[in-house]
């Protein structure tokens, strides 16, 4: 795992930006994973400012959907990933693809988007932000290794962190289709984010705590090509393992 400390969110954006765009310089044809959140948007801010980058090859997969929105919705994910992701980078819409939270059979839909990603190759990078509660996606406390494109209830806490996205806090959904740990765990690279003083537990649970699905981030210590990017505030508890991690500054 390399773990890389920056001074805040913008010099996160930029090493994250860095990372995305060298692995689609590499191979413009790549699968990328793409996370929502407020973590993320200095990145694709970062990626749209960069002109030196060709995307419009790529495939993107998201990470999760709310069940019962889909994009034009203004909370929904689908609607996230066009505004800050595939319209700035100019990706085409057939190439973005998006849990379906407002399918007939969610099943089936769970089903599909895990065939589609097959089909793709799988995912070469995915970007990952944290939960305060160390969900990744929506991967609750609980949520087994292995599990794969699912719906599940949202937390209490997740819904309250969230609630800051929506009118009011009752209209968070209360349930969600997301990837699951063993789909995140298929990618080949694991990009994960991390800013602000309220992710500095998860992130000591994620990198140096056991491996427990009371912290889901912990499953990422199992993944052999990790690149953690925090902040100093959400770095902050990691203080006494910055000796045993390799740490960029
Ligand atoms: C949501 C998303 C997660 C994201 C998390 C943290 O719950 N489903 O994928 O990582 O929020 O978001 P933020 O970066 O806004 O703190």
């Amino acid at each position: 795992m390399q773990l890389v400390v920056v001074q805040g969110r913008q010099e996160l954006g930029a090493a994250a930006a860095k990372v995305i765009a060298e692995q689609v310089r590499a191979n413009p044809r790549s699968v990328l994973g793409i996370a929502t959140g407020a973590s993320p948007l200095p990145v694709y801010a970062q990626l749209a400012a960069d002109s030196g980058t060709d995307y419009r090859q790529t495939t993107c997969f998201a990470l999760d959907e709310y069940v019962g929105l889909a994009a034009p919705h203004p909370q929904s994910y689908g609607q996230f990933v066009r505004d800050h992701v595939s319209g700035p980078l100019g990706i085409a819409p057939e190439r973005i693809h998006v849990p379906d939270g407002l399918a007939e059979d969610l099943e089936d839909a769970c089903a599909l988007f895990e065939q589609e990603i097959e089909a793709a190759g799988g995912v070469d990078l995915q970007v990952l932000g944290i939960g305060r509660n160390g969900h990744l996606a929506f991967n609750e406390p609980g949520s087994a290794v292995g599990s794969r494109t699912r719906v599940v209830p949202l937390s209490a806490d997740t819904r309250r962190a969230n609630a800051r996205f929506f009118p009011n806090p009752s209209s968070v959904p209360t349930h969600a289709v997301t990837q699951g740990l063993g789909t995140i765990l298929a990618a080949r690279h694991l990009l994960l984010l991390a800013s602000g003083p309220e992710k500095a537990s998860a992130v000591e649970r994620a990198v140096n705590g056991s491996v427990t699905t009371d912290c889901p981030a912990s499953v990422i210590q199992l993944h052999p090509h990790v690149t953690v990017i925090a902040d100093e505030q959400a770095a902050d508890s990691l203080g006494r393992v910055e000796a045993m991690v390799p740490t960029l500054h």
